[in-house]
């Protein structure tokens, strides 16, 4: 199928852009003791969660248990939830799925160890826990130090499994490249490493730290004790990071059709909140200068054209949005079309 043919609204990955990110991160890992474990709430594609598996991912990094078992279904081996999770529900679950695959999840409570130890005792598997610092973020996860060994030292007592550490400096994602960057992201690096001593000295053996994201990953994965890379956007690339000077090509955009036009400088095109998320802003338009997006209804996307802005757009035709946070609009989608010369060469289900 011609790109111009699929039926809009559509999400669109450019697939040499995309491999291109592929492999400038699988380049940048290869002869570095740290390994990226990418992060699959981005895309929810596990065709895609395939490919960097073959360009030397270590596993997958996701945030529910939901993700996980699609995971697992899907046949990856070695799964991180880099989040906490409470309750029978969940954490039978994560029983049940650590029968399967080898599983990690992040714990900041006791609250949530007890909760695992007695999925255990059920499932009479032994499950396995990272504790989750805080890096500044200011979400979940202990304080660095102390209170990581407590908690361990708790989970250690329950019979869990302590492997190590998780943290993810999201705050520091949206700084500009450059050596104040730098500083704050080793800072957070070494409180990591620094609990991950202090848990081995505790007696807890510890083979895991993990951290980083599309911002921050040649910081993280550079550092000294930093084993693995949680990074997830990096692949599909979202206006927002080439914004923040990620070295990634854009590759997703959103196909939409011109529905109805008013005068010269008013279009609507059918594709609204409801496909596109407006969460960080409003998305830049693909090789149409002069023509902004001013609004988005659930619906309807309302574009606005200038005098320099070229023909006038016509009722039917194909537009390109670039997409500005990809994590927020790919979650809205069931298919990802990867296109290359304006061809269809593969869909990649998007499973929710
Ligand atoms: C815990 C965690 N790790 C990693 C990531 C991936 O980061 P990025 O979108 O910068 O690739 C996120 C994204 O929000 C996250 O929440």
């Amino acid at each position: 199928m011609k790109t111009q043919e699929i039926p809009t609204p559509a999400l669109l990955v450019d697939l040499d852009a995309m491999e291109f990110n592929l492999r400038l991160m699988a380049d940048f890992f290869a002869d570095k003791p740290a390994k990226l474990r990418p992060h699959f709430k981005n895309h929810k594609a596990p065709m895609l969660a395939w490919k960097q598996m073959r360009t030397g991912a270590i596993g997958l990094t996701c945030a529910t248990i939901r993700e996980a078992e699609i995971l697992v279904q899907h046949g990856i081996q070695s799964i991180l939830i880099a989040n906490e999770i409470t309750g029978d529900w969940k954490t039978d679950r994560y029983a049940e799925l650590s029968r399967h695959a080898s599983l990690l999840v992040g714990v900041d409570h006791p609250a949530q160890i007890c909760d695992l130890a007695r999925a255990q005792r059920k499932y009479g598997t032994t499950l396995q826990v990272l504790i989750d610092v805080d890096s500044g973020l200011g979400r979940c996860g202990v304080k660095p130090g102390e209170q990581g060994v407590e908690l361990a030292t708790l989970a250690k007592q329950e019979g869990l499994k302590v492997r190590g550490i998780t943290g993810y400096e999201g705050h520091l994602q949206p700084l500009p490249p450059g050596p104040e960057r730098d500083e704050r992201v080793h800072a957070v690096c070494q409180d990591l490493v620094q609990t991950k001593t202090m848990l081995e000295a505790a007696g807890i053996p510890a083979d895991i730290v993990s951290t980083g994201g599309t911002g921050t990953y040649a910081v993280c994965g550079s550092y000294p004790g930093i084993t693995e890379i949680q990074a997830g956007s990096y692949l599909l690339m979202d206006t927002q990071y080439r914004d923040r000077g990620a070295p990634f090509r854009r590759a997703l955009t959103i196909l939409a059709s011109v529905i109805s036009t008013r005068g010269s400088n008013h279009a609507v095109i059918d594709c609204g909140l409801k496909e596109l998320s407006a969460e960080r802003g409003l998305s830049e338009l693909k090789d149409l200068p002069g023509v902004t997006l001013k609004a988005l209804h659930a619906e309807h996307g309302l574009l606005q054209l200038d005098t320099n802005s070229g023909p006038p757009l016509e009722v039917g035709q194909k537009i390109e949005l670039w997409v500005q946070y990809s994590d927020a609009t790919v979650n809205l989608h069931t298919s990802l079309y990867g296109v290359r010369n304006g061809q269809t060469e593969e869909v990649f289900p998007i499973i929710h």
